[in-house]
């Protein structure tokens, strides 16, 4: 049935929708057209025309899925999962749109969020990683959800729900040879399969109380078992896996973080160093550093005569950390809070910082310091150049127009399709002093 009645619309209603301009999740806004209100509808595309079925509703606005296409988009394509569709996995928010248009619709995001939030009117292209034209094969790490069934799955949209599925097509080969979905997991929350493309590494984590001897045959190099508390029991093999960029080998923990793209560490690593610029003999700070991967370029282009000052504040991600650097001796790794640590310790002369945070972006605190304001600020000092690696364009145009606000320059911006079909973007600013 299609309402018809100006009333604000009710989850169940299906609404004949014009879809207007992508917004930052996987959304587009539309408005309606007899009560004005503003819905957001997944699996739609600008200016298509729609039947959506609404799924959420509130005072403010209503959330949809877009369950017939009556006037289709040029970009949209035939979604390649079975899955991706309204009501399926949630995992992915646009395999609906062709690859240049998904990273069309990024770039988009990205303006918007730096114009809405930080005022920044910039354009942006995001670029593929790896030549990418497919967009599937990818993802290196994915998380399975377990129901009480002891069936793996993943979730569904906004939701706890498991939905039962053979094969996840953005999921490397490696990934889904280990079948997890084929396989029961009783008393686990969840089983993680890593894998090193590079390699054929294959490593599973299982979350929850399951008893070692209660996992199913696993065929991977490496099993570790990870309690609420956080305490992990390696079961087969070893805690880490080795990562290949820039050349080089990294080790990184199973609880460390790692890019999920296998082109995303090599492109970001080349990225960061041609953005930071480091000149023999200078200082540069690695902020939020994971296992080191930028420190140890930036370590190799200031030389011995230089010093990194490395970051993090996850202690298995520091030993990762200190183990990678130590070809390295002048880049130093401490473990703590990125901001308090350098309101506590200063900038120590740096000329170059480089910051990766998480999604919820850089702390106050740490911007205040770059900013040269507070405790640990050098006001007038020699830092001249900033490299921030983000994957969330909201908390990046936060971040942005406090760094601009006190005298710093917006001199280069870049998205890299590191999540294809999903809405995630990885972008890099450089700024600089002026
Ligand atoms: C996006 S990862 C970046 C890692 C690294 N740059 C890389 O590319 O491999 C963010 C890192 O910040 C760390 N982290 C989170 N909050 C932090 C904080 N308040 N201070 C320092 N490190 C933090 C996380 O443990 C994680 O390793």
């Amino acid at each position: 049935m299609t309402t018809e009645a100006a009333s604000a619309p009710q989850a169940g209603d299906v609404l004949e929708l014009t879809v207007g301009d992508v917004v930052h999740g996987g959304w587009c806004v539309c408005r309606q057209d007899d009560t004005r209100c503003v819905v957001f509808v997944r699996h739609a595309l600008p200016g298509e025309r729609v039947l959506a079925t609404v799924t959420q509703a509130t005072a403010r606005f209503a959330r949809a899925d877009a369950t017939q296409i009556l006037r289709p988009s040029p970009d949209r394509v035939s979604p390649p999962c079975r899955y991706a569709r309204p009501g399926g996995c949630g995992g992915c928010d646009w395999q609906h749109a062709s690859l240049p248009a998904q990273r069309a619709l990024k770039a988009a995001v990205i303006s918007q969020q730096l114009s809405r939030i930080g005022g920044i009117d910039a354009e942006v292209e995001v670029q593929a990683l790896d030549d990418d034209d497919v967009g599937l094969s990818w993802r290196t790490v994915v998380t399975f959800a377990v129901g009480t069934s002891g069936r793996a799955g993943l979730r569904k949209h906004r939701s706890r729900e498991i939905v039962e599925i053979d094969r996840c097509l953005i999921a490397h080969e490696l990934v889904t040879a280990v079948d997890v979905t084929g396989k029961r997991w009783p008393a686990a929350r969840s089983a993680e399969v890593r894998v090193v493309p590079a390699t054929g590494e294959r490593a599973v984590l299982v979350e929850g109380p399951a008893a070692a001897d209660a996992l199913p045959e696993i065929a991977a190099d490496a099993v570790q078992l990870v309690r609420k508390s956080g305490a992990r029991t390696q079961v087969r093999g070893r805690g880490y896996l080795t990562q290949q960029a820039a050349g080089r080998d990294w080790r990184v923990s199973l609880g460390s973080f790692w890019q999920v793209h296998p082109g995303a560490a090599d492109a970001l690593a080349a990225a960061v160093l041609a953005a930071a610029d480091p000149q023999p003999g200078e200082t540069v700070l690695d902020l939020y550093s994971g296992v080191g991967l930028f420190a140890g370029v930036l370590a190799d282009a200031v030389g011995p005569g230089g010093g990194v000052l490395a970051i993090e504040q996850d202690p298995v991600s520091v030993r990762d950390a200190r183990h990678n650097l130590r070809a390295w001796p002048w880049a130093r790794v401490r473990q703590g809070d990125a901001g308090a640590l350098l309101r506590r310790a200063g900038l120590g002369g740096a000329a170059v910082a480089v910051l990766d945070p998480p999604r919820i972006g850089a702390s106050r605190e740490l911007i205040d310091v770059l900013c040269g304001r507070g405790e640990g600020a050098e006001p007038g000092g020699p830092l001249r150049r900033i490299a921030y690696v983000s994957c969330d364009p909201a908390t990046l145009a936060r971040d942005l127009r406090l760094l601009l606000d006190a005298g710093w320059r917006l001199a280069g911006l870049r998205g890299y399709d590191a999540f294809p079909m999903t809405h995630h973007v990885e972008c890099l600013a450089t700024l600089i002093r002026d």
